[in-house]
């Protein structure tokens, strides 16, 4: 194994091949991170599942294994093919640990392991919510930094969570999800709309066409605390649907996906208000302790909201929250689109970054279905 201080490859530019396997999407890329300036996407090859867990409404953990399994071996060759690299123009290989589906897990990080084994180079262990975090670097200006601290909107279909992002790698948990994840709750309501998995593009897409007519409930609507709670919204959407005795019609489709989708937007952008105050004490608490602010001349607090995540991928929820963040005078950003759902960059860019700050390997860093990003 390579040893180096994470000083010296800090100064020069990295190559870091990403895979992610922690779900439903076989993923691989790789991503030039230079000492100065953005990084860039050499390659970002995904092979989606989706079609093979269709028929079940969700994500099946065996078949998902199976299937990065099968193609995990593929999509490495390809995204190295796409990029115009051989193994040895690596610095690194990443892969996610965690958390996801231990099955896909131990297949990504195994198949990681073992090549930078072979290859003798540096293998980092990446937390699959880091990744999303991270994600935001490939779309700021040239020039512009992620300056910390900064607030946290992670949206997917397994975690909804605001965090402060205190410094790279540290984490504060501010609030999160009772019940289920924001993305779970539009697999699940698509369902009962009869929309194919995943549900949150097909819902964004069949409520352009609707009107928010149906009321919906706000959980936790001001309270003081950031948590959220999307299951009562599920529900209640369930028993709109059901109150039709006949099928709903096309139009009651529409309308109820379109209110869903902004009651959904509008209940994360009250509790995302909620957890801003929360964030604005933690940091005036930090700087308290550290004293360090008024020494260094550093700016109150880096006011930028980063939104990622699966279901940062949608434009009204991203409205949303825009118009919270600017109220409140931070800077919304959030990855393209395609970017903020699982890809192979995102954990491409975190290992590259570890690799220049921390330098070493995670080898023994075991894959683990649970893991909370927060310190
Ligand atoms: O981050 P992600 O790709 O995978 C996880 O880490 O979970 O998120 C997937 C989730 C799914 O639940 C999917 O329905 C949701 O993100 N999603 C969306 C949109 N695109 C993906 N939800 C709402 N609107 C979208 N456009
Ligand atoms: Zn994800």
């Amino acid at each position: 194994m390579r040893e180096e201080g994470g000083g010296g490859r800090a100064r020069r530019t990295l190559r870091v091949l990403g895979i992610e396997t922690s779900c439903d999407e076989t993923a691989a890329a790789i991503v030039e991170r230079p000492a100065k300036g953005k990084p860039r996407i050499l390659s970002n090859i995904l092979w989606s599942q989706a079609e093979a867990h269709a028929p079940y409404g969700g994500v099946v953990p065996e078949i998902a294994a199976r299937a990065h399994l099968v193609h995990l071996d593929g999509i490495v060759k390809e995204a190295l093919k796409e990029a115009g690299c051989r193994f040895s123009d690596l610095d690194g290989v990443a892969a996610t640990a965690g958390p996801g589906l231990i099955g896909g897990l131990i297949v990504g990080a195994v198949y990681g392991k073992a090549l930078a084994l072979a290859l003798a180079l540096p293998f980092l262990a990446i937390h699959h919510l880091e990744g999303h975090a991270m994600s935001i670097r490939f779309s700021l200006d040239e020039g512009e930094s992620l300056a910390f601290p900064h607030f946290l909107a992670l949206l997917s279909g397994g975690h909804s969570a605001f965090l402060s992002a205190l410094s790279p790698g540290r984490y504060r948990l501010l609030g999160q999800t009772r019940d289920d994840a924001l993305g779970e709750v539009f697999d699940k309501t698509a369902r009962l709309l009869g929309l194919p998995y995943p549900g949150g593009p097909a819902i964004e897409r069949l409520a352009r066409q609707g009107e928010a007519s149906f009321s919906l409930p706000r959980p936790f609507f001001g309270e003081a605390h950031g948590d959220m709670s999307f299951s009562g919204l599920k529900s209640a959407a369930r028993r709109l649907a059901e109150k039709s005795k006949k099928p709903l019609s096309d139009r009651a489709r529409r309308d109820l996906a379109a209110s869903f989708q902004q009651a959904a937007a509008e209940s994360l952008a009250e509790r995302m208000a909620a957890a801003l105050r929360l964030h604005e004490r933690a940091i005036a608490e930090e700087e308290r302790k550290k004293k360090r602010r008024a020494r260094r001349g550093e700016k109150k607090l880096a006011r930028r909201i980063v939104a990622a995540g699966g279901v940062a991928a949608n434009l009204v929820i991203r409205a949303e929250l825009e118009q919270v963040s600017l109220a409140r005078g931070y800077i919304f950003s959030a990855p393209p689109p395609a970017l903020c759902t699982d890809n192979g960059a995102m954990i491409a860019l975190a290992g590259a970054e570890r690799l220049a700050r921390f330098g070493g390997v995670s080898l023994f860093a075991p894959p683990r279905a649970r893991w909370t990003l927060s310190a």
